[in-house]
């Protein structure tokens, strides 16, 4: 086992991997400054790998300037996603399977979907669509089980320029009925229940809930276990039913390459969750090419993603980008520790997976239970390593590479955002040396740039730390927040004129590379889930016992983040365990158990200006136990609550 190297120091790629990758240090170098350069001459050749039934002539026609900001790829082209996804493989990879899913139990059977099986599905699924109506530009939501029928249902919406909005199983009956409503769905595609560690989501209940609160939509219900839900007469429509006389041919619809391709929900710093509107051709062009790069990705290979759906990397990485690239992605149902802690390996062995991509907080939750679970596993066939979703740090780094790498696989650490489509930051793993925590350098087309957060100047110093800025688009970009351009414009593009935002922070280092420090606005990553701040606050206001409450992350072992609420009660109200208690059920209710407060803190009072504004800084040195800085409270209007806080903080290290 080879000694810890320190953070600064680079990790050499191995030589199996430096001799056989898509691209060498030279090659990157070499892509990278042809894409800055010259964006159209380079996205002109990537955009030409799909198939166009209009080919675009025009390539990049896009401005960050406030406020007309505008974004458009491929603009005049006209083409169909699920086509480039599905039926152009069929005449040379027709018997290769496109989807290999595993259940969540291992007693249960496997699947093997081909890319034949697959064009059959989904086109099956989409004349289901048109038989309730459904037409291009209408707004199905799926709330889904990681069951091959959510590929379906995806790229069956695809198929008719239908546009699909999914909604994580996790979330609750409340947060499914507000994103039906938003996006105004014509159909909602849903299962009778998830399996998920050995428990089943009831997810019908849960959207009969939501429709109490967002009226009647017409429901299409797959029967996953085949527990008696009941269907609605005249708005529930069984799956296996309508898929039993449907059609098998239905021609894909060519679609204009900036028409929608889907809508997903994301949290911000303020208000209501965004909805997130992505293109077609673009987004599609981004995924694959990412997915390629980035993994090195090989016919042959085995590609498992092990993130739902629900989420940006289920979409451009279980669906989009590997199946435009006529690879075979893993679909997995379950979680890491069931039924137990050796899961995800035993699915790596049985399936001979060529690359993992997971996420850090799972690779934390693993590595606490030791590795056994691990190291009795063979593993050989594993070649590439990611993660996604927040930082990594060093001891979770060095535990991936060398138990479960044993040192041979590189690891990519790939940041980017449900806004920006696919990875933005990442090592290429023949090409870039890696650090333990850092994403490294930016991928083709990508132009960060590290800004004073006081002067909104570019620091240009190669070292530099500041927020993060992208100074130009890429064709996955996300193009506007559905139904309000205006928030678009405000939330990504105001603070900092000319540039997008990310809304994170981030370091660059001597060499170059760079250190993604966390958000810098008040959203939270629990998990690598992103959660805002305000969303969580409205919950607990909206407690009839709650007068007032503020909400922070606090540093958690596994999570990465955990929520920490300070609570104040309304007059009368008494504080007590079961009260405790009883909000983090509301909040669960409210938007899902993801959201679910891990830390309750009464507060008599919450520190205020004398304007009215709380001081979140102060709130969040205390949820840290960090009280000793808190830094100047001499604006407060009362600084006496900060003694009660620290008095009765919850977090105490
Ligand atoms: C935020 C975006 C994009 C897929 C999953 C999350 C954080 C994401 C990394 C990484 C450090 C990361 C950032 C970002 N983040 N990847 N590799 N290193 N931080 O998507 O829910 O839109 O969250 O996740 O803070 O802004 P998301």
């Amino acid at each position: 086992m080879s000694a810890h190297n320190s953070p600064m120091e680079k990790h050499p790629i191995p030589e199996a991997i430096a001799r056989d990758a898509h691209v060498n240090a030279d090659q990157y170098k070499a892509m990278y400054e042809a894409s800055v350069n010259d964006p159209e001459g380079f996205w002109r050749e990537q955009g030409a790998a799909l198939k166009w039934s209009k080919p675009f002539t025009k390539v990049k026609n896009t401005t960050f300037a406030h406020p007309d900001v505008s974004i458009k790829w491929f603009e005049d082209g006209e083409m169909n996603v699920c086509e480039n996804c599905v039926d152009r493989h069929l005449d040379t990879r027709g018997d290769q399977v496109a989807i290999i899913w595993e259940p969540d139990s291992p007693t249960e059977a496997s699947k093997h979907i081909t890319y034949s099986e697959l064009h059959r599905e989904v086109s099956k699924l989409a004349n289901v669509y048109k038989t309730l109506g459904v037409e291009k530009g209408d707004r199905v939501v799926l709330y889904m089980p990681m069951i091959p029928e959510a590929a379906y249902a995806m790229l069956a919406c695809a198929r008719i320029g239908a546009v699909h909005s999914i909604v994580f199983g996790g979330f609750s009956p409340d947060a499914l009925a507000a994103r039906v409503k938003s996006c105004d769905a014509k159909l909602l595609v849903t299962a009778d229940q998830a399996p998920r560690g050995g428990k089943a989501t009831p997810l019908k209940v849960n959207a009969d809930a939501a429709m109490e609160v967002c009226g009647d939509v017409q429901t299409l219900v797959v029967e996953r276990t085949g527990a008696d839900v009941g269907l609605k007469e005249g708005r529930d429509h069984s799956y296996a039913a309508l898929m039993a006389q449907a059609s098998e041919d239905c021609p894909a619809v060519a679609v204009n390459a900036e028409d929608p391709l889907f809508i997903l929900y994301t949290s911000g710093s303020t208000g209501q969750p965004k909805g997130v509107v992505h293109s077609s051709a673009g987004y599609l062009v981004y995924a694959a090419l990412t997915h390629k790069y980035v993994f090195d990705y090989k016919d042959d290979d085995i590609f498992w993603c092990t993130a739902d759906v629900g989420w940006v990397t289920g979409h451009s990485y279980i669906v989009y980008g590997p199946l435009a690239n006529g690879a075979t992605t893993l679909m997995f149902e379950g979680v890491p520790t069931y039924p137990d802690a050796s899961r995800f390996w035993q699915v790596c062995d049985e399936h001979k997976v060529t690359q993992f991509y997971t996420a850090p907080t799972a690779i934390r939750a693993l590595m606490g239970l030791g590795d056994e679970f691990v190291t009795k596993c063979d593993l050989s066939s594993l070649r590439i390593l990611g993660t996604v979703g927040e930082p990594i740090n060093p001891e979770a780094w060095n535990w991936y590479n060398e138990i479960v790498g044993k040192d041979k696989c590189p690891i990519v650490d790939t940041w980017w955002q449900t806004e920006t489509g696919g990875h933005l930051m990442t090592p290429l793993p023949g090409a870039i040396e890696t650090k333990p925590g850092s994403c490294t350098l930016p991928f083709f087309g990508v132009q960060p740039v590290i800004l004073d957060p006081q002067t909104g100047e570019e620091i240009t110093t190669t070292e530099a730390e500041g927020v993060l800025c992208i100074k130009d688009s890429w064709p996955a970009q996300m193009r506007t927040v559905y139904g309000d351009h205006d928030r678009f414009v405000s939330t990504y593009f105001s603070d900092y004129k000319g540039y997008y935002f990310t809304g994170d922070g981030c370091r660059r280092d001597a060499d170059g590379y760079y250190w993604i420090t966390g958000r810098v606005d008040d959203v939270i990553n629990v998990s690598g889930h992103r959660m805002g701040t305000a969303e969580v606050e409205s919950a607990l206001v909206a407690h009839e016992k709650v007068a007032e409450s503020a909400v922070v992350g606090y540093p958690h072992d596994i999570k990465g983040q955990g929520i920490y609420a300070y609570v104040t009660l309304m007059s009368g109200e008494e504080p007590s365990e079961e009260l405790r208690k009883e909000l983090s059920d509301w909040v669960r209710k409210e938007i899902g158990p993801i959201a679910k407060p891990d830390l309750i803190q009464w507060a008599p009072g919450l520190p205020k200006t004398r304007s009215g504004k709380i001081m979140r800084r102060i709130l969040r040195k205390i949820a840290e136990d960090d009280f000793g800085a808190l830094g100047d409270t001499s604006t407060l209007a009362d600084p006496s609550v900060v003694d009660d806080l620290i008095e009765n903080r919850m977090n105490r290290g």
